[in-house]
């Protein structure tokens, strides 16, 4: 649900302002009916008319991203560092991310325009799994590594139980090589967490979200999602399974 004013404003039909006017003017019509109420919302499944001409619905776009470190997950950024849209084509649609990578992090990041998409990816109740790999600083006792599996105080707050496993580990540069699974995405929350254990993490790439991976993609490259793999993250955000 969207306020019109916005819809009419995004749609490019005017600014902000200008489309609370023509809402207050009686010039918009919602499924027939001309609406004079600023607080009015709506959905895309209604019609929106201006003047007697239906809005155009802007297309809905989804990119899966392979981002490399170095890159800022915004659509822009005051220090003038690079983002992730400077790795996409140049598209008509607003884009934005879902969740975020830290600048350091590489690893998959799904961009759209899609808000309700956005949500049901991100929302830690819909429980949409994401795994990183990380390179930590140290070897993590099995007791440490289960305190991170059931989870562990942070400063805001417990975190929900994730999937841990160690991919190896090297006693001669003492660092570990370990896969970390959650569903929450709270700011810098793996880092926080390996530092929560004595074990600063020094790499960090997000290896899969829910079934998709970056395979085909090199660091840098991005590509469309498929309107079936759009419909299975949906479904499995919805109902916990696919198929
Ligand atoms: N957790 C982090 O600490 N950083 C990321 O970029 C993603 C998850």
């Amino acid at each position: 649900m969207e306020r019109l004013q916005k819809v009419l404003a995004q749609a490019g039909v005017a600014s902000r302002r200008k489309a609370e006017k023509l809402i207050v003017d009686g010039m918009v019509k919602v499924n027939g009916k001309v609406v004079t109420e600023l607080g009015t919302k709506v959905t895309r499944a209604d019609r929106v008319e201006v003047q007697g001409v239906e809005l155009v619905k802007e297309q809905f776009v989804y990119y899966l991203l392979y981002k490399p470190r170095g890159y800022i997950s915004t659509v822009s950024d005051e220090k003038g560092r690079k983002t992730v849209l400077d790795l996409l084509p140049m598209i008509e649609q607003r884009i934005f991310p879902v969740g975020r990578l830290d600048f350091d992090t590489s690893g998959i990041i799904i961009m759209t325009n899609d808000g309700d998409f956005s949500y049901l990816m991100t929302h830690p109740k819909f429980g949409i799994q994401k795994k990183y790999v990380a390179k930590v600083k140290g070897i993590p006792e099995r007791d440490a590594l289960k305190k991170l599996e059931r989870g562990i105080e942070l400063e805001d707050g417990m975190t929900a139980p994730a999937r841990v496993k160690m991919q190896s580990f090297d006693k001669k540069t003492g660092t570990a090589i370990i896969e970390i699974t959650i569903h929450e995405g709270r700011n810098r929350q793996v880092r926080r967490m390996f530092d929560a254990i004595g074990c600063p993490v020094q790499k960090l790439r997000r290896e899969s979200f829910a079934m998709l991976t970056t395979s085909g993609l090199n660091a840098g490259e991005a590509r469309e999602l498929t309107t079936h793999e759009v419909k299975q993250l949906r479904v499995l955000a919805e109902t916990g399974k696919i198929g």
